[in-house]
């Protein structure tokens, strides 16, 4: 069943970030393997891409693999990558068309090899694309993310390209896998925790965020546009009056 509601699509998130939660929960309700859930979840994403391009959102960032899901079991981070293969198999085409712009977040040459190579692929085809940013949150973690932008500017500071003293917090973003691009406007989490479980840590500093009990696998276009109306009634300071 369609709702309706009450959103202005001139006035959209222009960055949106979710929290892909919950595989592991739905698969258990149901009584089936993790992996079904992982799959269920890839189906779920399919449509948030979709409702995303045609309502005009620019930046779609999903958490896929954290830096913390290595501690996960082998055959569970395995069956991850191999779902994530056969999704960019199945739906590359698919989003090309779309005019989806993949792009990665997190060190992807440390993923199994089919994976990288997969990724790759996508990255080369949609690299002209207009349309939806889509970046993938892949081996990410926030903390990974800072510590890399300061070995950078470490280094930067070792050759005399700047002065420890010109560090700006723009010089900072801009050394971030976000690099270029405007911070999250929203946050949703699915499954009802309300952590950031290392997520966008620098570029969340005002971002709204929305949490449901809905588990990743059955949240869908409805539950997505019911997070942007809820978003639209925010009031946004920054600190200001
Ligand atoms: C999120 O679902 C997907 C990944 C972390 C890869 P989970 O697998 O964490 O689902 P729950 O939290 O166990 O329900
Ligand atoms: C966060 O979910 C990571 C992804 C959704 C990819 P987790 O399930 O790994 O988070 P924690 O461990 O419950 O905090
Ligand atoms: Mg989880």
């Amino acid at each position: 069943m369609s709702c309706s509601f009450d959103i202005d699509y001139s006035k959209l998130p222009s960055h949106i970030a979710v929290i892909m939660d919950g595989n592991g929960r739905w698969a258990t309700k149901k009584g089936v393997p993790k992996l079904s859930g992982h799959k269920a979840g890839m189906e779920a994403l399919k449509k948030i891409v979709r409702k995303s391009g045609e309502i005009g959102v620019e930046y779609l960032t999903v958490y896929a693999f954290s830096t913390e899901n290595w501690k996960r079991s082998t055959e569970e981070v395995g069956g991850i990558f191999q779902i994530l293969v056969y999704y960019m198999e199945r739906e590359l085409k698919e989003i090309h068309k779309q005019n989806v712009k993949v792009n990665i977040l997190g060190d992807y040459s440390a993923i199994p090899k089919k994976a990288e190579n997969a990724v790759s692929e996508a990255l080369e085809l949609t690299k002209n694309n207009t349309g939806l940013k889509f970046n993938i949150a892949l081996n990410y973690g926030g903390r990974d993310e800072i510590c890399r932008a300061v070995k950078a500017l470490a280094k930067d500071v070792k050759d005399s390209v700047i002065d420890p003293e010109d560090v700006t917090e723009e010089m900072i973003a801009s050394k971030l896998y976000t690099g270029g691009m405007p911070d999250p406007d929203l946050i949703i989490r699915t499954s009802g925790e309300l952590r950031l479980s290392n997520f966008l840590l620098w570029q969340s500093a005002y971002s709204e965020f929305y949490f449901t009990d809905v588990l990743w696998p059955d949240f869908d276009e409805d539950e997505y546009l019911k997070a942007i109306e809820s978003f639209q009634h925010r009031k946004r300071n920054f600190g200001g009056r």
